[in-house]
């Protein structure tokens, strides 16, 4: 039955509705290897809304230029095409991401903040432990649970089945959909990312997010990605079933050179990060 509805979803995962014809238009170009930052910068600017997104992400403290970014060509340079190309990937999901992701216990929004959170704090590990490319950090951070956004679309009843099944054997939600339906959102997050020609190393960190032992390519950019996601869910930033079983594996800390001391101050320093959002997504 598991199989059934990976089908069915990967199906689905190939008509998703464009976020804008500009967006779909953007989205084309980044596919194709012949097309440049230039090509795509210049169809963005036609679409105003998603201009101030790219524009507001370049801007994020996070970036810490202390010069404005004003032009769409500028910021595809310091976001870096990776990035772009995940922005304008996100920004096509984002009606997804902005329903009410109910079976995971998220409301409006929230795993979109959520996901924009995590590739926060993904850059600010990077940047912290010396990730030789902290733009792929961001990439990986902003897709990690997009898979949550698919499952939740097609998987109806088992949902609660998924539910019952974490609370009653103290589960976390990845463990009781692989027990429920064969596969989890790591699974599905991970085709998508694949679909879309991200490369091998952020398909990984979305496909062993959870379990960054896992990972073989690029250790460290999964664990990255794993610890920036129990980052946001400490910080309050999407939590819903998911949130409550999160445990921070040791290996991923280990491998990242940091200490739970180092970990606090991570913390303290993301704090601003719930802020950052509200300026970029407004
Ligand atoms: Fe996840
Ligand atoms: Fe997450």
């Amino acid at each position: 039955m598991g199989r059934d509805i990976e089908q069915r979803i990967l199906k689905e995962i190939k008509d998703l509705p464009p976020f804008s014809a500009i967006a779909n238009r953007a989205l084309k170009l980044t596919k194709d290897p012949r097309s440049s930052a230039i090509d795509i910068s210049r169809v963005i600017s036609y679409d105003p809304a998603f201009t101030a997104r790219v524009l507001r992400m370049a801007n994020s403290a996070y970036y810490g230029f202390a010069r404005k970014v004003t032009t769409v060509s500028e910021a595809i340079v310091i976001l870096g095409y990776e990035t772009l190309k995940s922005v304008v990937l996100a920004l096509t999901l984002q009606n997804f991401y902005d329903k009410e992701v109910r079976g995971y216990g998220l409301e409006r929004g929230d795993l979109w903040k959520h996901s924009v959170g995590c590739a926060l704090a993904s850059r600010l590990i990077a940047g912290q432990v010396k990730y030789p490319s902290v733009e792929e950090a961001f990439v990986a951070g902003l897709l990690h649970d997009v898979g949550k956004v698919i499952l939740n679309q097609f998987v109806g009843e088992e949902i609660s089945k998924i539910i019952e099944l974490s609370g009653s054997e103290g589960l976390s939600f990845a463990e009781a959909e692989k027990r429920v339906l064969g596969f989890d959102h790591q699974d599905i997050g991970s085709k998508v990312a694949e679909k879309w020609n991200f490369n091998e190393k952020v398909v990984e960190a979305i496909r062993s997010h959870h379990k960054p032992d896992r990972a073989k390519k690029d250790p460290e950019l999964t664990a990255i990605v794993h610890v920036a996601d129990f980052i946001c869910l400490s910080l309050g930033l999407g939590i819903g079933s998911d949130g409550m079983l999160y445990p921070l594996k040791k290996e991923a800390l280990d491998l990242l050179k940091l200490d739970e001391l180092e970990i606090d101050n991570l913390i303290f320093s993301a704090y601003n990060i719930t802020e950052e959002i509200e300026k970029i997504l407004a």
